[in-house]
């Protein structure tokens, strides 16, 4: 192992900020740095160590943030570098690192190198990008069949060349051409200035997608035909990835005690020890989808959450990295929807209680957790009514695609529901005022009415809130039982039940019981034969009271977490 790195993320608890919908400092309705540097000592009183920012460079904000037009600057609505710097500091002196977004599959239209590349075929910048002339008659057809995640086809014709650009997100991203060595040296350079600026790592949006398939002759093949997205097995862990990531591995992130981790849509079990196995020299860790996708049809509309089939995937992972690689665990970020009620069904008057026991049943498994905005204080989804209220260009795009078809609204909104990248996005509720305390002006997406009651300032007040449960969880990963937290042996108990998760951690003699009821009401459960009872302790738990280990019913939701001493 190279010796600058720590492996701090091992021990780190992650909080992640949606820097727009965080906290707004001068009233125009938009989060920004200032708006975080306020509620640093908040950060810190979580506990979390460690803070992932989506994106805060500047941007056109076709996809908020995700569509740069400058690297080595800061959105306008967002700050300026100077803000970014007391920002960072602020962090540094609490104990908490930062991770910035690192968003390189693609760059903004406005990016000075794309506005190059487009001028002419043999301007220098042209091969930044991927460029193609179109099929068919004069061109006039996309150049594949491949799709854009937001709808029609992942090609734009540009008529100053005739020529197609590929972007497999909007339009207005289009994808950079990491065949080209001088593009790997930019991302190099530019990781590089925020790691000299004090960084301390990068998520990488959409990092499986770089490497493109590509012909002898140059050309870009046909996906298989298939409805909906096509060509995500041509540039889905592409042909050169690993040798891409390899070599900004060894020319710039080795040299740095920092920490990665991908976003990793489709990844398997095989190819995330790929990608994060030790020694292999590429990411530290990944994001995987599939516990996500356990309340999915076809990964797009939404179904009843399948506890079995979540906790196998769970399990999956947990024994297959155990040793060779690192978990990140997570139920929210800001492309999801809210966990609770996703995950728990209906959950009526026991919000809380199923927001504390879903925090059990992830925060205990072995890797690196993250925590959402708003999660920590069991924020639910809304029901969207009106697709006036939509921000997400996402939704919006699908809306006018089906728009025409008759009866379609209610559908759409029951889907998004389940689905709209808003859920998530919903600004930070800090107080009960007007606008939940994130801003003095109506904010660029409607505030959550149920803002009245769950928010910072009462749950702060709330001694059995969501909130302290949190900052409990947190604190027990740090404290006594730190090690078996970080290094147990992983072993799931009643893998068949459809009711509760039950698993343990084994370390050195001592094991972690951890037992979830995911549903909404009473459930049976007995002592696993492998394990002997006698010298337990209660550590943690979301009801009042003992509950000393033994065959019991389980109240809705309850979460149980004891110590044993073998
Ligand atoms: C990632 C981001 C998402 C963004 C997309 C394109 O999936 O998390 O918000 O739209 O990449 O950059
Ligand atoms: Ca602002």
């Amino acid at each position: 192992m190279d010796s600058v790195k720590t492996q701090w993320y091992k021990n780190a608890i992650i909080y992640q900020i949606y820097p727009r919908s965080f906290k707004d400092s001068n009233g125009d309705g938009i989060g920004d740095l200032r708006g975080i540097i306020e509620k640093l000592d908040y950060i810190k009183s979580l506990g979390v160590n460690a803070v992932w920012l989506s994106p805060c460079y500047k941007s056109p904000n076709a996809d908020n943030g995700y569509d740069i037009s400058d690297y080595r600057d800061i959105m306008e609505d967002f700050g300026t570098m100077k803000d970014w710097k007391e920002m960072i500091s602020g962090m540094h002196e609490r104990g908490i690192r930062l991770i910035m977004d690192l968003v390189v599959n693609h760059t903004s239209d406005e990016h000075y190198w794309f506005k190059e590349s487009r001028k002419s075929k043999d301007n220098p910048y042209r091969d930044y990008y991927i460029w193609r002339k179109g099929r068919g008659k004069n061109g006039k057809k996309p150049p594949n069949n491949w799709t854009s995640r937001f709808g029609g086809s992942a090609w734009k014709y540009d008529k100053t060349t005739g020529e197609w650009y590929m972007h497999l997100w909007a339009e207005k991203q289009p994808d950079l051409n990491w065949d080209n060595p001088k593009v790997r040296e930019e991302v190099q350079n530019l990781v590089k200035f925020w790691l000299d600026l004090g960084v301390d790592g990068f998520r990488c949006d959409v990092i499986t997608y770089i490497s493109k398939v590509v012909n002898p002759d140059g050309t870009i093949p046909d996906g298989k035909y298939r409805v909906g997205i096509r060509g995500d097995e041509m540039f889905t862990h592409g042909p050169h990835i690993h040798e891409y990531l390899h070599e900004l591995y060894e020319k710039v992130l080795s040299k740095y005690d920092c920490m990665t981790v991908g976003e990793a849509a489709n990844v398997t079990l095989k190819e995330a020890l790929l990608y994060t196995g030790e020694g292999r020299e590429e990411l530290d860790t990944v994001f995987m989808f599939e516990h996500m996708e356990t309340d999915m049809f076809m990964q797009v509309i939404p179904k009843k959450f399948n506890l079995k089939k979540f906790k196998a995937v769970q399990t999956r992972w947990q024994e297959g990295l155990f040793g060779k690689a690192w978990n990140s665990l997570y139920y929210e970020n800001h492309d999801q929807v809210r966990s609770l009620g996703r995950f728990t069904g209906k959950v009526g008057d026991k919000g809380k209680e199923a927001a504390k026991m879903l925090a059990v049943s992830y925060q205990l498994l072995q890797g690196t957790p993250y925590v959402y905005q708003g999660q920590e204080l069991g924020m639910p989804n809304y029901k969207f009514t009106k697709i006036e209220e939509m921000r997400d260009q996402l939704a919006l795009n699908i809306w006018n695609m089906v728009k025409f078809i008759p009866f379609m609204k209610p559908i759409f909104l029951k889907i998004m529901n389940g689905r709209s990248r808003d859920q998530g996005r919903l600004p930070m509720c800090w107080d009960a005022s007007e606008y939940a305390g994130f801003s003095t002006v109506e904010p660029w997406l409607m505030v959550h009415p149920i803002h009245t009651e769950i928010n910072v300032e009462a749950e702060e007040k709330d001694e059995d809130s969501v909130l302290n449960f949190y900052r409990q969880l947190i604190a027990l990963r740090k404290g006594v039982y730190a090690n078996t937290i970080k290094n147990g042996r992983y072993k799931e108990h009643y893998p068949k039940r459809k009711d509760i998760y039950v698993f343990e951690r084994s370390f050195k003699g001592e094991t972690i019981l951890v037992i979830c009821n995911f549903k909404n009401k009473e459930a049976k459960f007995k002592v696993p034969e492998s394990i002997s009872p006698e010298n337990h302790q209660l550590i943690l738990s979301n009801y009042k009271g003992e509950r000393p280990l033994a065959d019991m019913t389980l109240k809705p939701y309850e979460a149980l977490v004891y110590s044993i001493k073998q």
